[in-house]
């Protein structure tokens, strides 16, 4: 990420003007709840304070021009009009697909600049595409005083990565991004989008929860998501239900074929966790309790929903060995980051261990970092 100043100069640059303002919006980690959102079920998740940074302005005409800090030296430039119909490829989909779809819902933009900066590691598994989606979406609905609604701005960037991206995720990370605050975790319910706040204070218990990026890049696009998503609604139409989220009872999985039964099962299993580990921190228990939880979420994923990789797995089990009270893959899976939630006088070591074994068995070096849970998107200035 650089400095306001630098962006400054690079709005400049790109665009020989000013910026009209600053939106950010964070990324995520996602406590407990993993491929449950497109199954109707619940998650729980903290925003990062890592955020993607947007500086707009409103220009005139009806071109939208976009520019990042992260691909210098690009300018991608289309007409508002005909969004729907550009070819696209790369990192500009995600700000041109948010404009696309204020357009395909009759809202009326004009001509807008757009710089993007990030200090969200791409492809770790911490949702900075939805932060970009996010931070775009606050930045054109207040630029055009559209007054649109956290709820509106999160079906607009979830719909952008949908039908203009491709990605056929689930509202997590949107959600998470336009609705988590600072110092909770944000428990989800995906039947009704409804929402409750749950305190989330570790470093008053002593503990920490490490991020260990694997630097593995996952593809949500490429296909294996899109399976998983497909598995989960041949399962639930063979049951005879609209959505996994109406079996809790694992029993009743019993007559779907073995690969379907096994995705199913992570699905209901992992609601069930989501619920345990927020009503453990409701109730403020001992969050080292919630620890083996997380494990558990880790090999279901593992063994039943088959999403982790061979980094995923040497990320949580060195973490484990080395004292974490629980370790597990965030995000879709295939690449990404682990969260481990650890004393925080054993971060230093823990953070070794990892390192030291991704270096014996060939892997690239992991990056760590010490998640906080911060505010949604904002305007910044
Ligand atoms: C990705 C998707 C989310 C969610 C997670 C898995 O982050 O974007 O919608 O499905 O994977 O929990």
């Amino acid at each position: 990420m650089t400095s306001d100043p630098e962006a400054a100069a690079a709005f400049a640059a790109a665009f020989s003007d000013s910026a009209d303002g600053r939106w950010d919006a964070p990324g995520r980690v996602n406590l407990i709840g993993e491929h449950t959102d497109y199954n109707r079920g619940y998650a729980l998740p903290i925003a990062l304070p890592q955020v993607v940074r947007c500086y707009a302005a409103v220009r005139a005409g009806d071109r939208v021009r976009v520019a990042s800090q992260q691909y210098p030296g690009e300018v991608v430039d289309a007409s508002i009009a005909e969004l729907g119909l550009a070819n696209i490829d790369g990192w500009a989909r995600y700000p041109l697909g948010v404009v696309h779809e204020f357009v395909r819902r009759g809202h009326s933009i004009g001509g807008i600049d757009l710089l993007l900066d990030s200090d969200l590691p791409i492809g770790a598994g911490v949702s900075s595409s939805a932060a970009v989606e996010c931070s775009v979406a606050l930045a054109v609905s207040d630029l055009f005083s559209l007054g649109t609604t956290r709820e509106e701005l999160v079906d607009i960037a979830h719909t952008a990565e949908n039908f203009y991206v491709g990605a056929p995720t689930g509202k997590l990370d949107q959600s998470a991004a336009m609705h988590c605050t600072t110092g909770h975790a944000m428990l989800l319910d995906f039947a009704d989008d409804h929402r409750t706040q749950v305190p989330f204070d570790l470093a008053e218990r002593g503990l920490a929860l490490l991020i260990i990026d694997t630097m593995t890049k996952h593809e949500l696009a490429a296909g294996a998501y899109a399976e998983r998503r497909s598995e989960c609604e041949r399962a639930a139409a063979l049951l005879g239900v609209g959505s996994l989220r109406e079996v809790t009872n694992t029993d009743d999985l019993a007559g779907l074929p073995t690969l379907l039964e096994r995705r199913a099962r992570h699905v209901v299993t992992e609601s069930a966790r989501v619920l345990a580990i927020a009503d453990a921190l409701t109730t403020r228990a001992d969050p080292r309790i919630i620890g083996p939880m997380l494990a558990a979420g880790h090999a279901s994923l593992r063994d039943d929903f088959e999403v982790s990789t061979p980094e995923l797995d040497t990320a949580v089990d060195v973490a484990t060995a080395a004292g974490a009270h629980g370790a597990r893959l965030v995000g879709g899976g295939f690449g990404g980051s682990v969260i481990a939630l650890v004393e925080v006088a054993d971060v230093a070591a823990i953070d070794h261990a990892v390192t030291a074994a991704f270096r014996s068995a060939g892997f690239a070096d992991p990056r760590t970092l010490v998640a906080a849970a911060a505010a949604a998107a904002r305007r910044v200035r």
